[in-house]
């Protein structure tokens, strides 16, 4: 018995607790109610009368030398510096870097700002969270136009005492902030977050992003739209791309146009993308309105200018061939690491 019992001292003397694990390990060994001390103890009884109160003693110093050792171990493991080495444990598997990449709407939009960036164009931003006055109003929309109607607009709140706040349904209002703080000359371009109160398919969202541009300055004629405008298109879609001009109406803009590109995908034979048209559309245009000239405070008689808004979700899909708008906005991370930096 007493051999048993100082083998046992020795080999917990000699055993090492490194780590958390070691020390689980020795519990698990030595001091649990099934463990050996334990099974030393459970053997007294067996041994003779006589003998017993000083192999007891040395069962009790035993036990005490083991959970010695547990509290030295615990106190060494929660101490800030053991962390920090505790920290390096060679035998876990590694840890995977995941890297993070750009949004494909992000991705879209840098090279669009970059291409008017190059061009001179300095970029504006404004408030998603619009007043009434700036996304209609000041832009010149007649009190009764059918895009104030519930259908299109997100109102928040209405009969404000300052006015109706809505969630702004273009980046327009942003050209009114831009004219309404800085004097002409002035070319920029507003990109963000739009929202429309239409039914959600996959071709259309309730969000979705534009990208506005607006330049004021003496002696700007549609010329000078044409020719930024074609330049963008060259260098966003490719320099065979041709342009075409239809005339359309904005309430801020006179005259005012659609421009369509030739179909990047067909390349203009036809496809169904282009529904067999050869074009597509991306962007309204025209000559800035004098009447929103003047509710901003530039004086239209010395003053012109033109504006162009775009939208940048299709091009996106276009361009990665995704066949859901939604996809965009669903933050979906199997869809978004189909896009590594
Ligand atoms: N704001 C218009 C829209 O959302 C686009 C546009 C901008 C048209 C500037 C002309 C000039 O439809």
């Amino acid at each position: 018995m007493e051999e048993a019992i100082l083998s046992l001292q020795q080999e917990i003397n000699a055993f090492e607790i490194r780590n958390a694990r070691d020390l689980e390990a020795f519990r698990h060994a030595y001091t649990v109610r099934k463990g050996r001390i334990a099974a030393l103890f459970s053997q007294l009884k067996s041994v003779e009368a006589s003998r017993r109160p000083g192999i007891g003693q040395l069962l009790n110093a035993l036990k005490l030398t083991a959970d010695e050792k547990i509290e030295a171990a615990n106190a060494a493991f929660s101490s800030p510096t053991a962390r920090k080495s505790q920290a390096i444990d060679l035998t876990l598997p590694g840890r995977r870097e995941f890297s993070g990449s750009e949004h494909p709407v992000q991705k879209v939009l840098g090279e669009m700002k970059q291409i008017f960036h190059a061009m001179g164009f300095s970029i504006a931003t404004g408030p998603e969270l619009e007043l009434d006055r700036n996304n209609f109003d000041m832009l010149n929309f007649p009190p009764d136009h059918p895009a104030r109607d519930m259908q299109d607009t997100f109102f928040v709140t209405r009969g404000n005492p300052g006015g109706d706040v809505l969630l702004r349904t273009h980046t327009s209002p942003v050209q009114v902030r831009v004219m309404l703080d800085n004097k002409p000359p002035i070319r920029v371009i507003c990109p963000g977050k739009v929202y429309r109160n239409e039914a959600i398919s996959s071709r259309s969202y309730c969000v979705f992003h534009q990208l506005e541009g607006l330049y004021i300055d003496k002696n700007v004629s549609f010329a000078d739209l044409k020719a930024t405008i074609f330049s963008f298109a060259r260098q966003m879609f490719g320099t065979d791309v041709k342009l075409r001009f239809r005339p359309s109406f904005f309430p801020f803009t006179e005259p005012s146009a659609e421009v369509d590109v030739t179909c990047y995908l067909c390349g203009g034979k036809g496809c169904r993308v282009c529904k067999k048209s050869g074009w597509l559309e991306i962007m309204g245009c025209g000559m800035v309105h004098p009447n929103v000239m003047r509710n901003c405070g530039i004086d239209p008689e010395t003053w012109s200018g033109y504006a162009f808004g775009m939208g940048v979700d299709r091009t996106v899909l276009l361009r990665y061939k995704i066949d859901d708008i939604r996809l965009l906005f669903e933050n979906d991370a199997r869809m978004l690491r189909q896009f590594p930096a």
